[in-house]
């Protein structure tokens, strides 16, 4: 499928405003892909369908999952805010014809992994870092994550644990162990640009 039938289902499926972010996202992340040498019609088609199934109602969500086959961890069980990501690969695989190596940045983009890739690092910074963005202080996330992808996904990864912090959500324990991983790579000087 191309990336303009894929951008109409998307647009269909969810609100005008998840809509514009995914856009955002989507542009942020071709912006990404040219910096850091990744193909940029998959980071774009990938960037476009993250949330696709961010606002499926919860019963709804919840009858997917066990119909097809996707399990939540015990944290991902009790914080529904964090069951788009494997809902949404499942359906960019079964929909719209994604490689099992594309979705594992939707699977990611949520929590972050100690193992992203090149690709799963571009989404998890662009969802984080498009224009639509309020919460983060942007033009310095920004500013880091065009200059050092490693510093970039560090910055994001603490700004939004400090918030989900604040409002007394989980903290996904893969948010907790890439934190660690990032920090002790910057007291070794290796942190990969
Ligand atoms: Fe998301
Ligand atoms: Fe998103």
């Amino acid at each position: 499928m191309n990336y303009k039938e894929i951008e109409e289902i998307v647009k269909n499926t969810i609100s005008e405003k998840r809509f514009r972010h995914s856009q955002g996202v989507a542009k942020r992340a071709v912006e990404l892909a040219s910096i850091y040498g990744e193909d940029i019609e998959t980071a774009r088609k990938i960037g476009i369908v993250h949330d696709i199934a961010k606002e499926m109602p919860r019963q709804e969500a919840l009858t997917y999952a066990k119909e097809n086959g996707i399990v939540f961890d015990e944290i991902e069980a009790k914080e529904p805010g964090l069951w788009h990501s494997k809902l949404g690969a499942d359906i960019a695989v079964k929909k719209f014809g994604f490689t099992p190596d594309m979705v594992e940045a939707i699977i990611y983009h949520t929590t972050g992994n100690v193992n992203m890739n090149t690709m799963d690092k571009i989404i998890y910074v662009a969802d984080k870092t498009d224009e639509t963005r309020t919460i983060i202080n942007r033009k310095e996330a920004v500013e880091i994550s065009n200059n050092n992808l490693d510093e970039g996904i560090l910055y994001i990864a603490k700004f939004m644990t400090e918030y989900s912090l604040k409002k007394d959500s989980l903290i996904h324990p893969d948010t907790i162990n890439l934190i660690n991983q990032l920090i002790s790579k910057k007291k070794n000087g290796k942190l990969k640009s």
